[in-house]
């Protein structure tokens, strides 16, 4: 085989956890080789940027060692609304090879910073309605941002063979578990420590897409103000664990009121979907990330913005060997969506 025959596997460097996916093909689809995870100390990477590259390397060659990961080649994705910018926009119609030379002009009016400082993909769409136009996908990192991530993997022995967007992951992974529900928006949310990436699909194609610096942090942080705890037992105790005479029972309402502010934010980016792009509804919500854990948050979600919400399966589709843990695999499932999505990535993708 010429293609698809290079290994590789899915790194998802969050602020909180740093998880690691690896997919093997088989009969058409996929077998889980590998999933693990690393928890990273608070502070270590913030608002998207690596703060501490020496204890975040340490932390990657860890992982790899905890996990056994044989491959040295990686995908690895980006957030950040401050570092990523995604955009439906409208051309005239041109081959592939034609927007390829053209694309950094036309991204010039919509990336708000310097076109020299970003890289620059895309992706097109389709035909729209009106005759002579096409729908494209762009989407500009920052170069800076990549370099920091790049290097930091390249110093843990890795090789990055390709940098995604968190928000694309997400939708590989429900494109490849979920069957597409024709004429539907589907609202992927990935609700990590400190970001929430939204991505709504509607028939397998992204039509939104939006990343907000809110998280699952801040119930955390306001469990540590309200018992006086450590950043450590306030996460204890936000995950049902009952520390220094703190019940969780006793914490649910702190959480409980924790949740409002996060909840608003979600609800406000779909109100801000459904008025600027489309005019039509959500149909439902795919929950994911850690914050999807969080005691009652899709049930709380799902009365807050009236959307149904369902806890994302990653590994729905994918078959598990017997030497995998099936509960926890079930259990903490919804964190791994985002290194799932990373792990289908093969290098010539687009
Ligand atoms: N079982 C659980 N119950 C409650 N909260 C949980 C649970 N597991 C993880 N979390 C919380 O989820 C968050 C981690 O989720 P995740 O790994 O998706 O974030 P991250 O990718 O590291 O962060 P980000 O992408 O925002 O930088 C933390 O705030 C953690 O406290
Ligand atoms: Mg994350």
């Amino acid at each position: 085989m010429f293609f698809g025959g290079r290994a590789s596997f899915g790194l998802d460097i969050g602020s909180s956890y740093i998880k690691a996916v690896q997919l093997k093909e088989k009969r058409g689809g996929y077998e889980l080789e590998l999933f693990d995870m690393v928890h990273l100390p608070p502070e270590l990477i913030v608002d998207g940027s690596i703060i501490d590259s020496i204890r975040l390397v340490e932390a990657l060659r860890q992982l790899v060692k905890k996990a056994r990961i044989k491959t040295k080649n990686v995908v690895i994705g980006i957030a950040g609304h401050a570092s990523v910018i995604i955009r439906r926009i409208s051309l005239p119609e041109m081959t592939e090879e034609e927007l390829e030379e053209s694309i950094r002009f036309e991204a010039e009016q919509y990336v708000p910073f310097d076109i020299e400082d970003v890289s620059v993909d895309f992706q097109i769409l389709g035909p729209k309605e009106e005759p002579g136009q096409m729908d494209v996908m762009l989407v500009a990192v920052k170069k800076d941002i990549i370099n920091e991530y790049v290097n930091v993997v390249k110093e843990a022995g890795l090789v990055p063979v390709a940098v995604d967007v968190n928000a694309f992951a997400l939708s590989n992974m429900h494109e490849m578990n979920y069957e597409i529900e024709a004429g539907r928006n589907i609202a992927l949310v990935n609700l990590g420590a400190r970001t929430i990436n939204l991505n709504v699909v509607k028939n397998g194609i992204s039509v939104f897409t939006r990343d907000s610096s809110i998280g699952a942090n801040s119930v955390t942080e306001a469990l540590q103000k309200e018992f006086h705890l450590t950043y450590d037992n306030a996460e204890k105790l936000q995950r049902g664990e009952e520390v220094e005479g703190v019940s969780p029972e006793g914490a649910f309402g702190v959480m409980l009121a924790a949740y409002e502010e996060i909840l608003t934010e979600i609800t406000r980016s779909l109100e801000y979907f459904q008025t600027t792009t489309v005019h039509e509804e959500t149909s439902r919500v795919i929950l994911s990330g850690g914050g999807a854990l969080l005691k009652d948050f899709p049930k709380e979600l799902a009365r807050k913005t009236g959307v149904e919400v369902s806890l994302a399966e990653p590994f729905r589709t994918i078959s598990i060997p017997k030497r995998f843990d099936r509960t926890l695999l079930e259990e903490t499932g919804p964190i791994a969506a985002v290194a799932v999505g990373l792990a289908m990535r093969r290098p010539d993708d687009r």
